[in-house]
C-alpha cells in the first residue's frame, strides 16, 4: 500500500467577518494562507483533519466561512475533510453547519463522535468537550463506543483524533484545561491498532504517550503559548503553524509546519540537493 499524508490544522479560532481574535489575529487570513500553500506544494494529502476550537466563539457565521475555505479546497486536494470538536465549537451550530444535521437534531448533550476511513486508514474522532465547560472529558458512553469501534483491527491501523491532550501540560493553564481521567482512555486503547493520538488545545506543540501509543499535540493556527514564559506569567503570542502526519507501513511521523511569514533562506531544486547529497554521502562512505 502507498503512503499517507493527512494534515492537521487545529484550533483555527474562526470569527465572523470583520472580527479578529484578541482584536489582532486575522485567522481567515491565516487558514486562506494555509491552504494556499497546500494546493500549491503540489503533494498528495489524503485527509484534512481539522482537531477543534474550529470556531472562536462558535458562531454559526464562523462555521460558514471555515466550511466556504475548507471545502474547496479539499476537493482540489482530493482530500477527506474531518471536523472535531473543541471547548470554543457549540455543539448545535458545529452539527447544522459542518455535519449537515437537522436544527433541533444536533442535541447539545450528544458528543460529535465519529469514525471515517481513508484509503485504510481508520480514523476515530471523540469529542471530548462538555458544553459550558473548558476542561476535556469522556463519557462512560463514548469509552464503550471508542472500545466497540477498536474491537476489530483497520488495514492501516487507527489514528485517534480528540481536542484535549490526555497529558500533564508545561504550563499551569493547560494542565487545569487538560482532559480528565486520561487513565480511562489508556485502559480502552491498550492492546489496540491506535498508532497515534492527534490532539489540539494547548496552543503548544508537543509529543508525549499514552498507552505507549505515541501522542501528537499539534501547532495551533491561530496563536502560540509561550511555553517558557517568565516563571509567574502566561504569555499568548503571534504566530502559527499546522502538522503533517505521514502514514507509513512501519510508522507514523509527525511533522510541525511552521507557516508563520517569514524570509526564505533558499529554495533549491531538491534533485540538486539530494545529488550533492549523494556525492557528500559518498566521500564520507
Ligand atoms: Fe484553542
Ligand atoms: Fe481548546
Amino acid at each position: 500500500m502507498s503512503e499517507l499524508t493527512l494534515v492537521q490544522i487545529t484550533d483555527t479560532h474562526l470569527r465572523a467577518d470583520g472580527e479578529k481574535v484578541f482584536d489582532q489575529v486575522d485567522t481567515h487570513a491565516a487558514l486562506t494562507g494555509v491552504l494556499d500553500q497546500l494546493k500549491s506544494s503540489g503533494r498528495r494529502i489524503d485527509a484534512l483533519v481539522l482537531s477543534g476550537d474550529l470556531a472562536d466563539n462558535g458562531s454559526p457565521e464562523a462555521y460558514r466561512r471555515l466550511r466556504a475555505l475548507l471545502e474547496p479546497a479539499a476537493a482540489e486536494l482530493g482530500a477527506q475533510l474531518i471536523y472535531v470538536m473543541g471547548n470554543h465549537d457549540e455543539r448545535g451550530a458545529f452539527g447544522v453547519e459542518l455535519l449537515d444535521l437537522e436544527p433541533g437534531a444536533a442535541d447539545r448533550s450528544t458528543p460529535h463522535d465519529q469514525v471515517t476511513e481513508v484509503d485504510g486508514l481508520r480514523i476515530v474522532v471523540l469529542d471530548s468537550t462538555t458544553p459550558d465547560m473548558a476542561d476535556g472529558r469522556l463519557e462512560v458512553d463514548q469509552l464503550a463506543w471508542l472500545r466497540t469501534q477498536l474491537s476489530t483491527p483497520a488495514p492501516r491501523g487507527t489514528v485517534l483524533v480528540l481536542h484535549h491532550p490526555p497529558l500533564p501540560s508545561a504550563i499551569a493553564a493547560a494542565q487545569v484545561l487538560k482532559l480528565q481521567d486520561p487513565d480511562a482512555l489508556a485502559d480502552a486503547l491498550a492492546g489496540t491498532d491506535v498508532r497515534m493520538i492527534l490532539c489540539g488545545h494547548n496552543h503548544m506543540t508537543a509529543a508525549s504517550s499514552l498507552a505507549g501509543i505515541p501522542v501528537w499535540v499539534g501547532p495551533a493556527l491561530a496563536y502560540r503559548l509561550d511555553a517558557m514564559a517568565p516563571a509567574g506569567r502566561q504569555r499568548a503570542i503571534t504566530g502559527f503553524g499546522y502538522s503533517r502526519i505521514d502514514v507509513l507501513s512501519s510508522t507514523v511521523i509527525a511533522t510541525a509546519v511552521e507557516a508563520t511569514p517569514a524570509a526564505e533562506l533558499y529554495n533549491r531544486a531538491e534533485a540538486e540537493v539530494l545529488e550533492h547529497l549523494a556525492a557528500v554521502v559518498g566521500e564520507a562512505g
